[in-house]
């Protein structure tokens, strides 16, 4: 049986990862995977998360399984988290989820399940394993416009037009702020715009927020998330707290199916606990409980909410020196839009050639699509990548 696998092709961001570690090169710099990192290029536990991790240690009593839905306590923060007051709990059925992806994943596979004609749209270009998944469970997938390569900003008109295309039922991902893999974000008109074409078209958005805290605050970067699923009858988010809780291996996600009709809650909760117990049973808990924990403890909440803010600020002073550095070295503001993106990433618009002469002449690993991760970056090597995107002709 196995002799008639076929290759699979490798994930672009993770087959970096191992080129990184195989280069032996000490002054090597890694752009590539979306995993923050301090200055000293550690990946460090954030202090309400060891706090919370030592409460569970001592508190816990059993390890026995949770609901195929989850902790409740988790939800409950986590709905709270994203949406604020925007709808009433009784309009949302939630499952934890092994991380975003999980709970992308799991979207997905009930799209299919209640609606097998509907198509997906993304932007082009989207996470790349959005895509992969999407093919991987043969849904029909359509692309809208997104990404100005010219001004590196958004593509407007061209983004507005293609949605104006969707038919109805059809699904409508968006990236709820901190674009993946381009740093681009629609601002508050922008997002007015689309939302009033998917309202027109009786489109059914669904949102993907992987970096809630990481791009304007925790309430800003939920904005457009709280707008779209107020403003339609139906909508799915899919939350990470891999990394606004840097808690990566832990795959604590969830999936929102947010509702107008609240009669239909019970019903949607169920098909998503279905899904639970089809894929794995029981979502992974030690992650979402130490959410749960920090989210529920006024003292362990506002010191996470600082350390985020910290990491936020950090990533907004990188932007700014290596905005200002090649300002310096080019004379010119053509690389100012470095300093407007949001989020971990910017993609700098550079061709594979010269990717790929940055990773030979300078040991620099982005991803092919020339986004680089903003905190993979620290003080000393802004300057580094600096000259060698002015080196490389970007
Ligand atoms: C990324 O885009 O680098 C992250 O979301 C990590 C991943 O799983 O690809």
């Amino acid at each position: 049986m196995f002799d008639r696998l076929g290759e699979q092709p490798a994930d672009k961001i993770l087959s970096l990862m191992s080129a990184f570690r195989a280069d032996p090169r000490a002054g090597k710099v890694d752009l590539g995977v979306g995993v923050y990192k301090d200055a000293t290029g550690n990946t460090p536990v954030m202090r309400a998360v060891r706090a919370a991790e030592r409460r569970l240690v001592e508190a816990q009593t059993t390890k026995a399984y949770t609901a195929l839905a989850g902790d409740p306590a988790f939800a409950d923060a986590m709905i709270a988290l994203v949406l604020g007051d925007a709808v009433p709990r009784a309009a949302v059925a939630a499952v934890a989820t092994p991380g975003g992806t999980g709970a992308v994943r799991q979207a997905f596979e009930l799209v299919r399940m209640a609606n097998p004609a509907a198509k997906v749209w993304a932007s082009d270009p989207t996470w790349p394993n959005h895509l992969s998944i999407i093919r991987h469970l043969g849904i029909p997938l359509e692309s809208y416009r997104y990404f100005d390569e010219a001004t590196r900003g958004l593509d407007r008109e061209g983004m507005l037009a293609d949605l104006a295309r969707v038919a109805p039922g059809d699904v409508v991902l968006l990236h709820g702020c901190c674009h993946n893999p381009t740093g681009v974000n629609p601002d508050a008109d922008d997002w007015a715009r689309i939302i009033a074409v998917l309202q027109e078209r009786g489109a059914v958005p669904m949102v993907d927020l992987a970096y809630q805290g990481f791009g304007d605050g925790l309430g800003e970067d939920a904005a457009a998330t709280r707008a779209i699923a107020s403003a339609f009858p139906e909508c799915l988010i899919a939350a990470s707290c891999s990394k606004n809780f840097g808690i990566y291996r832990e795959r604590t996600g969830i999936l929102m199916a947010v509702m107008q009709d609240a009669g239909r809650r019970d019903l949607v909760q169920g098909n998503l606990a279905y899904l639970n117990r089809q894929n794995y049973s029981f979502p992974p808990d030690h992650g979402a409980r130490v959410v749960a924990t920090i989210l529920g403890d006024p003292e362990l909440r506002a010191d996470w909410e600082a350390e985020l803010e910290e990491i936020r600020a950090g990533m907004l002073a990188l932007r700014a020196q290596l905005a200002d550095e090649l300002k310096r070295l080019t004379n010119s503001d053509r690389f100012e839009f470095i300093r407007s993106h949001r989020g971990m990433f910017s993609r700098l618009g550079a061709s594979p050639g010269q990717v790929e002469r940055m990773r030979a002449a300078h040991g620099i690993y982005m991803v092919g699509d020339s986004r680089i991760n903003i905190a993979g970056l620290n003080r000393d090597t802004v300057p580094v990548l600096a000259r060698a995107i002015v080196e490389a002709g970007v």
